[in-house]
């Protein structure tokens, strides 16, 4: 068996939810856990029998960051990894079907697709005997979750024959409620899936190819519209029921990472997925180290004072300094972030390179519904409620913020390369 998996990283236009954070990194690199989301992705997929390389399509410039995780990654899971940039943004089947004689070299039995911005205990060996025992025909298995009626209208919506679970009929983020059953936005797919591929970017080629007066085809309208193609919209919606189309239902821990609140989150399910995949990496208390409370991860390289009390739910990044007395629950401290002594972080990120003055207090407001559910909606879509003020949400620090001693930042969103000089509550500091 040759299997391969793509993952769609987007490009520098999306992820406006994720700012400050995206402003520093490409959010499929953010750290989750102790590592960039799309590590998590790549860590899943290897452990699959059989696959031979990681393909990242997205439309980034290639820059530092990304050569050093894939080179890393590289590395450690001993996989061949590339970036394939687009040239634009070409939807989420646009870039598969531009880059298939690359996704098709040596003759895959199948690939995986997935969305860099979802985390989760994805069930990649099951998906793949289940596409297996379905008809030779089948294009495609969707991964598929359970969410509330609510939730269910942000997502992609199946409705499925019950004893089969071919997909009869999918709407992607229907204006009035279709189905419970979402698009976990992970496939797996045959190499017979750029066949409808194929039809539709001839189609949309042809619909966008203009004749002059005379009747001589003469001229493309915008160039990239025609090569777009949206894998929910152009190729699932035509392919329910017709027998090529199935999902694969999972109840373990997914949800997206649209917005720093869902990293949060994300960080906490990842962490607790370590305790069965990698106990190692969660730190253990023992005599002269921190306080550990539940799950924590601490990078070997930061130092962390023997007295301070963290967990549960925190990640502390490289060279991060966390000194005397500080409190860190639920967070994510970012790589150089120095924690100044008896300082609190909760329910927060803190920013590359930030400092946090003595007994400061930093605080946000998890919005999670509902903690203990493998499944949770965790934003609020809107960042301002109807009379103008800000939802209550984590509290995130920027990159190289100075935040003072003895203040309170509460429920606040602070711009990197900020000074701040008091207290601030539920704002925005730009
Ligand atoms: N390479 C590339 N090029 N990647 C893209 C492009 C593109 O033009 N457009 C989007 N992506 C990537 C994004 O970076 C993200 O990882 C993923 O594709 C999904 O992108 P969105 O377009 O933001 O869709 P969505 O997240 O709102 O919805 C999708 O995912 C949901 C699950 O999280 C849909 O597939 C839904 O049906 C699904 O429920």
């Amino acid at each position: 068996m040759m299997l391969k998996t793509i993952i769609l990283v987007g490009g520098p236009m999306k992820g406006t939810r994720f700012r400050p954070l995206s402003l520093e990194t490409p959010k499929p690199l953010f750290p989750v856990a102790g590592f960039p989301i799309i590590h998590h992705h790549v860590e899943a997929c290897a452990q699959v029998e059989g696959m031979k390389e990681v393909i990242l399509i997205g439309f980034y410039q290639p820059n530092d960051a990304l050569n050093r995780f894939i080179t890393q990654a590289q590395q450690q899971f001993k996989i061949q990894i590339r970036y394939l940039q687009e040239y634009t943004a070409l939807g989420t089947a646009g870039g598969i079907y531009h880059f298939r004689d690359q996704i098709l070299a040596g003759n895959p039995d199948y690939f995986f697709l997935m969305n860099a911005d979802v985390c989760g205990d994805f069930p990649l060996k099951e998906m793949l005997q289940f596409h297996m025992k379905k008809p030779a025909s089948t294009y495609c298995t969707i991964l598929g979750t359970e969410a509330t009626r609510q939730q269910s209208l942000t997502y992609g919506c199946i409705v499925e024959s019950k004893d089969t679970h071919e997909v009869m009929h999918y709407v992607e983020k229907p204006e009035t409620f279709i189905s419970t059953t979402i698009n976990c936005g992970i496939y797996l797919c045959s190499p017979t899936l750029f066949g409808p591929l194929e039809v539709e970017f001839k189609k949309n080629l042809e619909q966008n190819y203009n004749y002059d007066e005379q009747g001589f085809g003469c001229d493309y309208n915008t160039a990239p519209a025609k090569e777009v193609i949206r894998m929910e919209q152009d190729i699932f919606v035509p392919l329910a029921s017709t027998g090529k189309l199935y999902v694969y239902h999972t109840d373990r821990f997914w949800s997206q990472i649209k917005s720093a609140g869902a990293a949060i989150y994300a960080n906490r399910h990842y962490l607790d997925l370590y305790q069965k995949s990698h106990p190692e990496r969660l730190a253990k208390n023992s005599v002269g180290k921190p306080q550990i409370r539940g799950d924590v991860f601490i990078h070997p390289s930061a130092q962390v004072h023997e007295t301070a009390v963290l967990g549960p739910n925190a990640t502390i990044g490289k060279n991060c300094v966390v000194g005397e007395g500080v409190r860190v629950r639920d967070s994510v401290i970012l790589e150089g972030a120095v924690l100044q002594d008896h300082c609190c972080v909760l329910d927060s990120i803190i920013g590359w390179n930030s400092q946090i003055g003595v007994w400061t207090r930093i605080e946000g407001t998890p919005n999670d519904p509902n903690p203990n559910k493998p499944f949770a909606k965790i934003e609020t879509t809107q960042t301002f409620t109807n009379d103008g003020k800000l939802n209550p949400s984590i509290t995130v620090i920027g990159s190289d913020v100075q935040v003072p001693s003895e203040v309170i930042i509460l429920n606040s969103i602070v711009l990197p390369n900020k000074e701040l000089s008091g207290c601030y509550k539920n704002q925005i500091i730009l």
